[in-house]
């Protein structure tokens, strides 16, 4: 029984895979909604994947929310020379523990690896950014970020994370009108996959994925099924970790 279980999720990966035109999809079993040991699932899967792509040298960037704080749970030393980890964004307006500078931080110290953080008052003016960006300091943390070689995200609902995050009325308003279903790195989408919404801050931009080789998004439950079609429907990320509950929604459409 067990065989045919994992045949069964192997064929998932590969409907979902085929569908989203993806290098690699991993689905665990269960739903991430209901059970808090499957989120932890998905973290481990991530870690092991990781592992295998991994190389000295590598700097991984990282975003905050639950999922990514799961992952940084089950991290193991890397046994890695030089690998970095810095944050992908600002705080995005989260609360700490979902912070990305909160993870990276943790991810580095279980991983015995390095990390640099972003210090930016987040979410910030039009104003305020271009002049932040001009910091020497800021500029160089930036600059890393963008070069990264290991991207690892989540990806959430566009309201929960909109109200996760406190997001002004008006703002939230425009998600509501313009249809937002998704969110990754604080940009908004619609099922179509278009962005309706950005939170202004510096690090890691939606055009900078193009450039970097293995990013990883990590995200399951039903609840965020729409969500992840809503972001892949650009094909932005490369690798999808995922669960049994979310991966039967995708496919089934
Ligand atoms: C945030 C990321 O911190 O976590 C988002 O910046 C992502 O891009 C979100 O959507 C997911 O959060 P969670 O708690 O559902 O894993």
């Amino acid at each position: 029984q067990l065989m045919q279980e994992i045949s069964g999720l192997k064929v998932l990966e590969n409907q979902v895979k085929e569908k989203f035109q993806l290098e690699k999809v991993i689905v665990v079993p269960g739903n991430s909604d209901d059970e808090r040991r499957v989120k932890q699932e998905l973290g481990k899967a991530c870690v092991s994947y990781l592992k295998g792509v991994l190389e000295d040298n590598m700097t991984i960037a990282v975003t905050g929310g639950s999922t990514m704080s799961l992952v940084a749970e089950s991290m193991t030393p890397l046994n890695k020379k030089n690998c970095l980890f810095v944050p992908s964004r600002g705080g995005l307006g989260e609360q700490l523990e979902n912070q990305a500078n909160t993870i990276c931080a943790q991810m580095a110290n279980k991983a015995q690896g390095e990390y640099r953080l972003l210090y930016v008052p987040d979410p910030i003016s039009e104003k305020a950014y271009q002049s932040i960006i001009e910091e020497p300091a800021v500029k160089e943390i930036s600059n890393e970020i963008q070069h990264a070689d290991i991207v690892l995200h989540g990806i959430g609902e566009a309201l929960t994370m909109a109200e996760r995050r406190k997001t002004p009325e008006d703002q939230l308003k425009r998600i509501k009108e313009d249809h937002g279903v998704g969110e990754a790195f604080g940009y908004y989408f619609d099922k179509s996959g278009k962005i309706v919404h950005k939170v202004r801050t510096v690090g890691l931009q939606m055009e900078d994925l193009q450039k970097i080789k293995q990013v990883i998004a990590v995200a399951g439950g039903t609840s965020k099924a729409d969500a992840i079609e809503s972001y892949f429907k650009q094909g932005r990320s490369n690798v999808l970790i995922t669960d049994e509950a979310a991966a039967e929604k995708l496919v089934k459409g």
